[in-house]
């Protein structure tokens, strides 16, 4: 099997690319402060912003390939720790393109339909990132970095994923324990499931593409429409979800209305996101 380094084993999707049952890797993954370990992956601690730790793991484990998963993944967070979010969603990232690059092995980089202003959805491969807030703007420099220095970088730009995980694990406890739900009604998304996810980016590598590839679903569904539809699967209470939106509620970073993506390209080399209402019920049936 040939060895695949993937950083943020300790993520969401991190969690899920671990579990996922492999046939071509054997996953060697990083984690930074959260200590996780899986049966079939090498877990070894590492700050991806500290060069020498970076190198030495890179030099140590060898890889065939790279999944770049670490970052500073909450924008309000992100908005308000703009240099430790340029260190780690730039500057590292930056970093682990060159190692990969001097390697010649592909890496791919989780971005984000957050690139995008949210004011002309969908978009395409080929639309320009106009970002609003801190996060979105170091994906995009990272992106536009990297594929200035390496021309082999996969870019993949995925949607708001759901899962087992982030934000929907916290819904369904908050919904099981009988709280109340609010979600905007005028933030759109083509979300999809983080086995789907997962499966795009293996997908991206196994076929040795390049570029930027959208990993986005089919449907461009609000929060609020997501939550009812996540309720009815789990048969939990749609009763306790209430509507809201963008700018009743005052957050650091700015929320583009509608980031859905247009990923054809993607579903034309064989990626395919299943619909919302199918994943969730073949969640609720695996959870
Ligand atoms: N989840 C989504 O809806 C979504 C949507 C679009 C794009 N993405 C992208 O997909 C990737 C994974 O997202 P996620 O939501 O699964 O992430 P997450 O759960 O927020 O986890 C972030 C990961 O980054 C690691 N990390 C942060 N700083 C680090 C550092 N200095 N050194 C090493 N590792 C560090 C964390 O390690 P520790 O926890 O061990 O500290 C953790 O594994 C990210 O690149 C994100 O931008 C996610």
């Amino acid at each position: 099997m040939k060895k695949l380094l993937v950083t943020g084993i300790s993520s969401f999707l991190g969690n899920e690319l671990a579990m996922y049952p492999q046939q071509h890797w054997k996953i060697s993954g990083l984690f930074h402060k959260k200590e996780v370990h899986f049966s079939k992956v090498d877990c070894h601690r590492c700050d991806i912003t500290n060069e020498v730790e970076l190198n030495q793991i890179f030099n140590q484990t060898q890889p065939d390939a790279v999944i770049h998963l670490a970052a500073l993944t909450n924008p309000n967070y992100c908005e308000l720790h703009p240099e430790e979010s340029f260190r780690v969603n730039v500057e590292a990232t930056i970093h682990l393109a060159q190692l990969c690059e001097k390697a010649q092995i592909p890496v791919v980089f989780t971005s984000t339909d957050l690139v995008f202003d949210g004011d002309n959805a969908p978009y395409d491969e080929k639309d320009e990132p106009m970002p609003i807030m801190v996060y979105g703007r170091h994906k995009a420099k990272a992106e536009q970095q990297i594929l200035a220095l390496y021309d082999k970088a996969i870019i993949a730009r995925i949607p708001l994923i759901f899962g087992n995980g982030g934000f929907m694990k916290n819904w369904v406890e908050t919904l099981k324990n009988g709280g109340t739900l609010t979600a905007f009604t005028d933030e759109f998304r083509t979300m999809i499931s983080a086995t789907k996810a997962i499966e795009g980016l293996l997908l991206l590598l196994e076929k040795k593409l390049k570029g930027i590839w959208h990993l986005g679903g089919k449907e461009s569904i609000s929060r609020y429409d997501f939550a009812v539809k996540m309720a009815v699967a789990f048969n939990l209470p749609k009763d306790q979800i209430f509507p809201s939106i963008r700018e009743k509620v005052e957050m650091p970073a700015a929320r583009p209305a509608d980031v859905s993506l247009d990923s054809w390209k993607a579903y034309e080399v064989g990626f395919d996101p299943m619909r919302i209402s199918d994943s969730l019920k073949k969640l609720n049936q695996e959870i």
